[in-house]
């Protein structure tokens, strides 16, 4: 059963064929025993629901347990983070939920976000906001890696075409690379410095300038954004 205020699920074909549209809220979590709620965390104090005693699994960020199990009157609450690859089935979805769910429902509820990449479970919500900064924003952040790959070949005279294209397969060929490749980056880190080539010039460098902590700093004024609550619209 899908549900949305606008009722334009109905105009796909290919939802219509496949599920119940309705635009009324109460009659899909009344006829549900999972619901999923996926609205914009700032849309969420509009979301009319009582759930009680069903499993709701929220993929809003900054929208804690406690508010959920009060809005939505059920303590069955499961926080979930997606990242954007959910479109291709790559995401890499961590989860938490803080009572325990029968084994059915956590079979289910596991089997469903693995229909689209990875689920993890994670044991605290502090992780949850964490890693929306980390994975769930990921695409962000790996498209600033791109932009500034992009910009150092400009600087360099490479016509941006052919730019975007090398940065776009880089990332695209290293990402499949990787899949089959399974040693911890830190050992690949130190094999390539260790070779003392071109690859290591560009490591010390990296590790010099103090990257990786910049890096981290970055990623946690994201997380600072995701734990502080994100149900006002700005
Ligand atoms: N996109 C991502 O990569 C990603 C990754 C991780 C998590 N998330 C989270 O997933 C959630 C949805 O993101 P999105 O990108 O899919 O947003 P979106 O495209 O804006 O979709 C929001 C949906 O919620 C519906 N909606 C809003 N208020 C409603 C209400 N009161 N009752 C029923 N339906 C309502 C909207 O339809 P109507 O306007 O027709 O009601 C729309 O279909 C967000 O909380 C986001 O943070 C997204």
């Amino acid at each position: 059963i899908l549900s949305n205020r606008s009722g334009s699920f109905a105009s796909s074909p290919e939802l219509k064929n496949h599920a119940r549209i309705t635009t009324d809220n109460q009659a899909l979590a009344d006829d549900s025993d999972m619901i999923i709620l996926s609205v914009l965390p700032h849309q969420f104090p509009q979301l009319n629901i009582n759930a009680a005693d069903k499993l709701v699994i929220s993929v809003m960020s900054g929208v804690s347990v406690a508010r959920l199990q009060q809005a939505v009157q059920s303590r069955k609450i499961v926080r979930a983070m997606p990242n954007i690859a959910i479109e291709i089935q790559e995401s890499f979805t961590p989860w938490f939920c803080e009572v325990d769910l029968t084994a059915l429902e956590t079979e289910q509820m596991i089997t469903l976000l693995n229909s689209f990449g990875i689920s993890e479970r994670v044991y605290s919500e502090q992780a949850i906001d964490f890693l929306t900064a980390l994975t769930g924003s990921g695409q962000g952040s790996l498209a600033f890696f791109e932009m500034a790959f992009i910009q150092s070949a400009v600087q360099h005279g490479i016509d941006e075409a052919t730019a975007l294209k090398a940065v776009k397969q880089l990332f695209f060929g290293i990402s499949a690379f990787l899949r089959s490749h399974h040693q911890h980056p830190q050992e690949d880190v130190k094999k390539l410095i260790d070779y003392a080539g071109t690859t290591a010039a560009i490591l010390l460098e990296m590790q010099r300038s103090g990257l990786a902590e910049k890096i981290a700093t970055a990623i946690d004024k994201g997380y600072l954004k995701a734990s502080k609550g994100m149900t006002q619209e700005s």
